[in-house]
């Protein structure tokens, strides 16, 4: 077991943990780290030009776009920095990538959504119908609430280009073998689009390793700020159509794909994101490489969360009236610390409202996977509740919610 990160200089990063509140809902936004606000600060201080002029201030500012790539690049371990292309948010890059891959479809291609992605990978994927596209659900399993690669393959057709997927589903938080996955729709002559969101704060990327085609995230789940980041094999950006002018031709890449520019700042905030990383791999002791130093980080990270999950999932487990959505164990290889449940005859937004009052910040509702939601028939009285930490968060937090859990289900009140 790798050791434990030191949580008094992991919490001295974040200046929203000052506060009194517990943030538990991680999984809807982060903290960020000063480290990336300082980045934010520096560019709009120090940088803030258009990129492309001669003059030294354009040439600097340039330099830091070309640094946030860089640093997406070590982030996610793509090959080289023009597979990453930033944009506003996961949605808006999974609708500009269907947009930019539609002229690649005609009618009677298939795509292959899952029942358990959030809508941000399912919509615009289920637009392409407009265009002949045939549009086909990968169900979860019943029981174990996971998807199989056995009821996938019915689904495949040598009309199959596509299958989109969650790395984790901000639900059930279990990690879906990724690796396997592509391997088996590669074998099929497909593409694999992968949402990392509930992924990226809690696991190391490699998306080499994966070998995903197309990987998308968002950085404000990432401690960073409301931004996101999409990584693209290099030959297949190359065959996306532009999205932005008719003279940014398919060899712009990333540029084409980035209408109107990136956000400079908020994507020079990415090297805040990996300064921090690499820092917290080094504490971990490893010495070598940036992108070592941050797997290094993720090791750490990932014992932290197996210790607040079997915290949780422990109090849950002992609790007759609570039913866990997913996966019951704190196996940080088969989960992240994004824990739902429900509370026998009770209605979710009325707990939150009462945990709210204990400085305890946590959600309820679908989380925008609707039709998981669906799937699951949880959608009725509020739908479920969500915890989810990351490795900033204490076992003390927990216990301050459990006790407060604990506090409110004593006075014995049942939805009607
Ligand atoms: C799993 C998952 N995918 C996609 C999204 C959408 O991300 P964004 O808000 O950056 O569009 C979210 C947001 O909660 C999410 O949890």
């Amino acid at each position: 077991m790798p050791p434990l990160p030191d949580l008094d200089f992991v919490r001295s990063q974040f200046p929203g943990l000052k506060q009194d509140c517990t943030f538990f809902d991680n999984a809807g936004g982060s903290q960020i780290l000063k480290s990336a606000v300082d980045r934010i600060n520096t560019f709009l201080f120090e940088k803030n030009v258009q990129i492309g002029g001669s003059y030294a201030v354009s040439q600097s500012a340039a330099a830091a776009l070309h640094e946030a790539r860089q640093a997406g690049m070590t982030l996610v371990n793509a090959a080289r920095p023009e597979e990453i292309v930033f944009g506003p948010s996961t949605t808006v890059l999974l609708q500009n990538l269907s947009r930019a891959m539609e002229s690649q479809f005609v009618p009677g291609d298939e795509i292959i959504v899952t029942v358990s992605d959030h809508e941000s990978n399912i919509g615009p994927w289920d637009r392409l119908q407009a265009s002949g596209v045939v549009v086909k659900f990968w169900p979860l399993d019943r029981e174990t609430l996971t998807l199989k690669l056995e009821d996938l393959e019915p689904l495949m057709s040598e009309r199959t280009r596509l299958v989109a997927v969650t790395h984790v589903s901000n639900i059930l938080g279990a990690v879906n073998d990724i690796r396997a996955i592509a391997d088996f729709v590669h074998a099929r002559g497909a593409l694999i689009c992968v949402d990392a969101v509930a992924y990226a704060p809690h696991r190391a990327i490699d998306v080499q390793a994966f070998d995903a085609d197309f990987y998308v995230f968002s950085l404000y789940k990432v401690f960073g700020p409301h931004y996101a980041l999409m990584y693209g094999k290099y030959a297949l950006l190359a065959e996306l159509d532009t999205l932005y002018h008719y003279f940014y031709g398919k060899e712009k890449v990333p540029g084409k794909l980035e209408p109107g520019n990136p956000n400079y700042e908020l994507a020079y905030a990415t090297c805040g994101i990996v300064d921090y990383l690499t820092g917290l791999g080094e504490r971990a002791g490893e010495t070598g490489s940036s992108r070592m130093k941050v797997e290094a980080a993720y090791r750490a990270i990932t014992a932290q969360e197996e210790a607040l999950s079997e915290r949780l999932l422990a109090y849950m487990r002992a609790r007759n009236d609570c039913t866990i959505i997913g996966d019951a164990s704190a196996d940080g290889r088969r989960r992240v610390p994004t824990i739902a449940f429900r509370l026998d005859g009770r209605d979710a937004a009325d707990i939150c409202r009462k945990v709210d009052g204990f400085q305890v910040a946590i959600r309820h509702g679908d989380f925008h996977s609707r039709r998981l939601a669906e799937y699951l028939g949880l959608t009725d009285h509020g739908g479920m509740l969500r915890v989810s930490m990351v490795h900033y968060n204490t076992i003390e937090e927990v216990d301050r919610l459990t006790a407060a859990l604990d506090t409110i289900l004593s006075d014995g009140s049942s939805v009607s």
